[in-house]
């Protein structure tokens, strides 16, 4: 990466986090019965990094896909992502009150409008792959909905959220701890990079080194998050630190203290990056950064 990259980098991302928010606050309805869509958007708006949708439109743009269609899967896997917070930090999950720096959904809203909002925002997320006026091709929805619901799903995000769940108390090896970070948060970020790919068409081994680096980004993404869960304060990550080791969950941190745990993600990053090379692509750079943002965020 040349030294010109960082600012280069910098305005790529805070024009498209621009965009994303526009598109998130035209998608996510205020009107909706009872409150719920105030508690819908008080979840999504406001607040995060984006990254999930950065890496739909990063990819779009290398393979040259459909500008359309890749914001609609940007705020679609967003839509996931929140919708997998609100839940997480409930009392019957991770049980947490803090989240992008303000009170959690539940906390606000109580704990049934929190549910639902979930649920609502899961089912938009499938709604906005599927326009209904044309503008997107009838297959391309088709592939984007199976993407996403896999990654969202029993094999995905929720199975690993199950996983999590069950692994209180319970020192995994390490395998088993990759397998719960894949599928927890690695499969919604390899889903971005791989819903990005889908608004265009890439050959076949462009498609599987994407795919490689989205495993390898996704993973290196939790990793950091088990570090800055340890190292970072709440102000900082605008969510409560030290949770993991209150709540006695298995991390990589648990595994292999925090020099190994960062070793670990530096070398797993290598990995994504290395994946980008073999991707045949001309343009990867932009993708290049959001993988060293992954191992350099603070929050
Ligand atoms: C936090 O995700 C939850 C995990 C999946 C580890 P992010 O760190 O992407 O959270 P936001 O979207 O920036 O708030
Ligand atoms: C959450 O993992 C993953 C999902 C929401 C799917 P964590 O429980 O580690 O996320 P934080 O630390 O609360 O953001
Ligand atoms: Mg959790
Ligand atoms: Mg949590
Ligand atoms: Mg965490």
């Amino acid at each position: 990466m040349n030294a010109a990259m960082p600012d280069t980098f910098a305005a790529w991302r805070s024009a498209r986090q621009a965009e994303i928010e526009q598109a998130l606050s035209r998608f996510v309805p205020d009107q909706a019965p009872a409150g719920l869509g105030e508690a819908m958007r008080y979840a999504v708006l406001d607040g995060g990094k984006r990254l999930r949708p950065l890496l739909v439109l990063a990819t779009c743009e290398s393979v040259g896909g459909l500008r359309e269609a890749a914001m609609r899967a940007a705020c679609a896997a967003e839509l996931i992502h929140a919708y997998s917070l609100v839940h997480d930090d409930m009392p019957c999950m991770d049980d947490d009150v803090l989240r992008r720096g303000k009170p959690t959904v539940h906390v606000k809203f109580g704990e049934a409008q929190a549910l639902l909002a979930g649920d609502a925002l899961q089912a938009l997320a499938f709604e906005l792959l599927v326009p209904g006026d044309g503008s997107l091709p009838d297959a391309m929805s088709a592939r984007l909905c199976r993407l996403l619901a896999l990654a969202a799903g029993a094999d995905g995000m929720a199975g690993g959220q199950a996983v999590d769940l069950a692994s209180v108390g319970v020192a995994l090896d390490q395998p088993a701890l990759e397998a719960m970070h894949r599928r927890k948060t690695g499969a919604l970020l390899q889903a971005s990079v791989t819903l990005g790919a889908a608004t265009g068409a890439p050959a076949s081994a462009t498609l599987a080194a994407l795919t490689d680096y989205g495993a390898h980004l996704g993973l290196a993404f939790q990793v950091v998050d088990d570090i800055l869960d340890v190292t970072a304060d709440s102000a900082t990550l605008g969510k409560t630190a030290g949770k993991d080791a209150a709540a006695d969950k298995p991390t990589f941190v648990s595994l292999m203290g925090l020099t190994g745990a960062q070793a670990y993600a530096d070398d797993v990053l290598a990995r994504a990056h290395d994946a980008l090379r073999r991707s045949g692509l001309a343009e990867t750079a932009t993708l290049h950064a959001l993988a060293d943002w992954v191992g350099q965020r603070r929050s």
